[in-house]
């Protein structure tokens, strides 16, 4: 493996040495430059100097006592150089600064003090995605599908939805959180391990081990097969987080199927998430419920993240798309059409709908992940290149 060129950035004197030690120590990475105050801006002489070093991977030391101006340098550095790898150092009792920090652009959390094992299956990770040809700063996008009552149909719509990414993109995940997985079920797939088997071992989670734990499809999508015992896993934040981390390097899209599970962990995927699919039905109980989860998804900050997709959709008259966007306080994203019999065979016979190509419901799928992915700059230019070889 190449020499990864590191620069640490820690104001704590001790920190950055007992960093600098590890990183050396590794003997797969090099220090190249320290800095002991984080950039407060793009323009100012840090930042500068830190892009000038041009490193494969950034530390980034979040004080536990004040971490904004860390979070705020990842978001700079990250912004600077999209295509450098930031890891961030920190405590993991402190949840909301680890979504934080990923969500500001740190590719990988290590726990403070690290250890070399942890610093150096790290930079395995990076060099693995560089030899991939995967751009460095790009994270995969997650996408968590969940109802607004039990059996609206988020299942279906989260195995079709990955399908469909899977398809049109490739390097597409599907996790099943559900607390009764069905996902398997519905793609007709017997599953070794299980999202539970993940999470015992996250603390060594690497790039294979994860590899290892999921179920392939015939048409490449990975299943992280849900619990099959009514006694839903519940991990702690930082688990979750770590194990969201992971998945988010190795996949361009993640898809979670949530169905009704509503707890801390469905709020923190939902924080995770670039969007949340929030599955619902016309009918009155369905859309006061999907008002009700919109609330509790919104609490932790997730309001605008929330997506409404009509499932079982039907025109009723005297009630408008615009009044079912009033009731729940969301954006209507997708209306999938009602198609009882070619949905239930198709779940009894474990072959999705997704794969019945022609079908008006595959063509509905197909039409949700391109409306998801529509602002992807790679899909972007994918669709350009493929209009210009015509
Ligand atoms: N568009 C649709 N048209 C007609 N029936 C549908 C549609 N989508 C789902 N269904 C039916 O609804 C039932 C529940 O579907 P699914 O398992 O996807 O729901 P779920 O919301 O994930 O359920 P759970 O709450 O158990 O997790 C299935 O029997 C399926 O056939
Ligand atoms: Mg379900």
């Amino acid at each position: 493996m190449a020499e990864l060129s590191v620069v640490i950035v820690a104001p704590d004197n001790e920190q950055r040495a007992v960093l600098q030690v590890l990183v050396d120590g590794t003997t797969v990475a090099r220090t190249v430059h320290t800095c002991a105050s984080f950039p407060v801006a793009a323009s100012d002489p840090i930042a500068r100097r830190v892009r000038a070093a041009n490193p494969d991977v950034t530390l980034i030391d979040i004080p536990s006592d004040n971490p904004a101006p860390a979070l705020r340098a990842i978001e700079i550095l990250h912004q600077e150089m999209p295509d450098g790898g930031i890891f961030a150092v920190g405590t993991l009792d402190q949840p909301q600064v680890i979504v934080n920090a990923m969500r500001a652009g740190a590719r990988e959390f290590l726990e403070r003090p690290p250890t070399t094992s942890d610093v150096l299956e790290a930079f395995v990770r990076v060099s693995t995605a560089q030899r991939r040809g995967r751009s460095e700063g790009v994270r995969g996008k997650v996408f968590s599908v969940i109802n607004a009552k039990g059996g609206n149909g988020a299942t279906t719509v989260a195995v079709n939805l990955a399908l469909a990414l899977q398809s049109a993109h490739g390097q597409t995940a599907l996790i099943d959180v559900a607390p009764l997985g069905h996902a398997a079920l519905h793609m007709n797939l017997k599953p070794v391990f299980y999202v539970s088997d993940a999470i015992r071992n996250v603390d060594r989670l690497d790039s294979s081990l994860l590899d290892s734990f999921m179920t392939q499809h015939s048409g490449g999508l990975k299943l992280l097969a849900g619990t099959n015992v009514p006694a839903a896993i519940d991990p702690a934040t930082a688990e979750f987080v770590k194990l969201f981390d992971m998945l988010v390097t190795q996949y361009r899209y993640v898809v979670v199927d949530a169905s009704s599970r509503f707890d801390s962990a469905s709020r923190l995927i939902a924080n995770l998430s670039e969007a949340v699919l929030l599955v619902a039905c016309t009918d009155v109980a369905s859309l006061w419920s999907a008002a009700r989860v919109q609330q509790y998804l919104g609490e932790t900050g997730s309001r605008e993240r929330v997506r409404l997709v009509l499932n079982r959709f039907r025109k009723v008259a005297g009630f408008s798309e615009s009044d079912a966007e009033a009731a729940v306080g969301a954006k209507l994203l997708w209306r999938v059409p009602n198609q009882y019999f070619a949905i239930s065979t198709a779940i009894d016979r474990g072959t999705p709908v997704m794969e019945q190509r022609s079908s008006e419901i595959a063509r509905c799928f197909a039409g949700l992940a391109q409306e998801l992915t529509s602002n992807d700059l790679n899909v972007k230019r994918e669709a350009w290149s493929m209009f210009k070889s015509v």
